[in-house]
């Protein structure tokens, strides 16, 4: 072993009476888990900060190693004082502290590749084996692929030929995760499945997609099957429509060259936004594990109707920012963003509508949108119940609205739901009213970022968060007419709304269609 320790822990991320008698569940298997895409941002941002964190709240194993893979040359040292400067940087619970800090450091190598060299991958390999002998970590490798989408294929291939795929070892465990995009079209997708299956079974692959991370995202299920009171009316004879909205303020963050050949209905509908329908269409699983529950998200996805590539412009909107004001200050138009083409006919912003075409769903029109540079940054799920058979209350002018149930994703994390009240006084004037639940002050926690718990889920072969190849490939089919009209018809408009705003009226107008408006963003 090395002179790596049990280093003493601050209690700070555990000392909750709220959470008193839950138990903390420490991940049992060691593992090493290896980054590649190790000097690229999400490392730094995130997934560094996630493991530090992970640490620091005990729930990692006592034997686990961390190894980066990159092109750029760094020592084990420089390495490890880059991730540090990163834990400064980025970490919920502040800047990286000793003594947990230098045995969590030492954990850490680094290894100089190429994802064309076969070479680099027998030395990570070699590595991977000296994490074994030096930190015992029992032959069980994770790995993790936060690389641009262009090379997973590749990396596969590579990690098979040097013998570290799951089906040429027969001690420890192999599982790898895939960062999204999944293939940038159904067919593509289809070729990423078959290289990575010649490697991996399914069971080994966790495709992330961080949604599926987020605390209040979790609390659907709960939300739905832990209470009584919300399945009976989840149907088609309470529920008038359902308004998923995954809307942003940031532009493109310096990632043109990617956005430009995604656009919004590659990068946000068909993974995260599809998800969380999934999430609020499904039947009960008839268990908690992680097939019983992927079976019923990927039962709705085929019960999606097919939009037909004639009817795309019926169901769907588009749109481009233009230059604007994003919390008073000003910002430049996409087709001015680096990295991005001058003509772009990129779309920054997408709603659809989806019909689900089971008993539960009939007629309930799903309309989902996202989209960057809009007025507020905000993630919700809006449920809005039917108008109410017979009106009794109310004086001439009062409107009475339908109820809504909100689930609240970010920045604010809750449920909120809108029913209608009595004004006081002698006249009977009805008014919505809400009532929230908020997690922060209902549990007096932060919610740990979806990293955390998803890296961990991945480290105990938990993979109830991360999506199916089947749930993939059915939310690839659903969009691919949208991306095939869209491609092929000429834009004339971009760009046609301005940062800061509530997006194009196209989408208003799709809404107005069917009677119905936007919830504010
Ligand atoms: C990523 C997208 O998957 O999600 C980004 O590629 C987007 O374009 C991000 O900004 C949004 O994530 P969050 O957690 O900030 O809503």
């Amino acid at each position: 072993m090395s002179n790596v320790g049990t280093a003493e822990r601050p209690p700070d991320l555990r000392s909750n009476p709220l959470r008193a008698g839950l138990a903390i569940d420490r991940i049992q298997d060691p593992c090493s888990i290896v980054f590649f895409g190790a000097t690229g941002d999400l490392v730094k941002r995130m997934l560094v900060p996630a493991m530090y964190n992970l640490r620091l709240g005990d729930v990692l194993p006592q034997n686990f190693g961390i190894v980066g893979f990159s092109r750029s040359e760094y020592s084990n040292e420089a390495f490890r004082e880059d991730m540090k400067r990163a834990v400064d940087e980025f970490s919920r619970s502040g800047e990286a502290r000793d003594p947990l800090w230098s045995d969590f450091a030492n954990r850490i190598t680094y290894v100089r590749g190429s994802f064309d060299d076969p070479e680099s991958f027998v030395r990570l390999r070699e590595r991977l084996d000296a994490n074994d002998e030096e930190l015992g970590t029992g032959g069980n490798r994770l790995f993790y692929l936060s690389t641009p989408p262009s090379v997973f294929g590749k990396i596969v291939r590579q990690l098979d030929g040097a013998g570290l795929g799951p089906k040429e070892r027969t001690e420890g465990w192999s599982r790898i995760i895939i960062e999204k995009p999944f293939g940038t079209d159904l067919e593509s997708a289809r070729s990423l499945q078959t290289e990575v299956m010649r490697a991996f079974d399914e069971r080994q692959v966790y495709r992330i997609d961080h949604y599926l991370g987020k605390e209040p995202v979790q609390d659907i299920m709960a939300l739905r099957f832990a209470n009584v009171i919300f399945e009976p009316i989840w149907n088609r004879r309470y529920i008038d429509s359902v308004q998923i909205t995954a809307a942003e303020t940031v532009g493109v963050e310096g990632r043109g060259g990617y956005y430009d050949s995604a656009g919004a209905l590659r990068d946000m509908i068909q993974n995260h936004v599809t998800n969380l329908l999934a999430l609020v269409a499904m039947e009960p699983p008839v268990s908690p594990n992680a097939d019983a529950i992927r079976d019923e998200k990927f039962k709705v996805l085929t019960a999606m109707r097919r939009v037909t590539v004639d009817d795309v412009p019926k169901v769907t909107a588009r749109g481009q920012y233009g230059m604007g004001l994003i919390e008073g200050k000003p910002v430049p138009g996409y087709r001015e963003e680096s990295s991005v083409d001058p003509h772009s006919a990129t779309e920054t912003y997408a709603c659809v509508k989806f019909q689900i075409d089971n008993w539960r769903w009939a007629g309930v029109p799903f309309y989902l949108r996202s989209g960057k540079r809009l007025a507020r940054k905000t993630s919700e799920i809006a449920v809005r119940f039917g108008a109410i058979p017979h009106r009794l209350f109310g004086e001439t002018g009062d409107t009475i609205e339908q109820n809504t149930l909100v689930m609240k994703i970010q920045p604010e994390e809750g449920v909120s739901i809108r029913f209608n009240a009595k004004v006081p006084g002698p006249k009977t004037h009805i008014r919505a009213v809400s009532m929230d639940f908020n997690y922060g002050t209902g549990f007096g926690v932060v919610s740990a970022p979806a990293y955390e718990r998803l890296i961990g889920d991945a480290m105990r072969g938990d993979a109830t968060l991360f999506t199916r190849w089947d749930a993939v490939e059915a939310a690839w089919k659903a969009v691919m007419p949208i991306l095939e009209r869209w491609e092929n018809a000429p834009i004339v408009d971009f760009p046609n709304y301005l940062a800061g705003s509530q997006g194009p009226q196209t989408a208003d107008q799709l809404l107005y269609a069917d009677g119905r408006d936007w919830r504010r963003i």
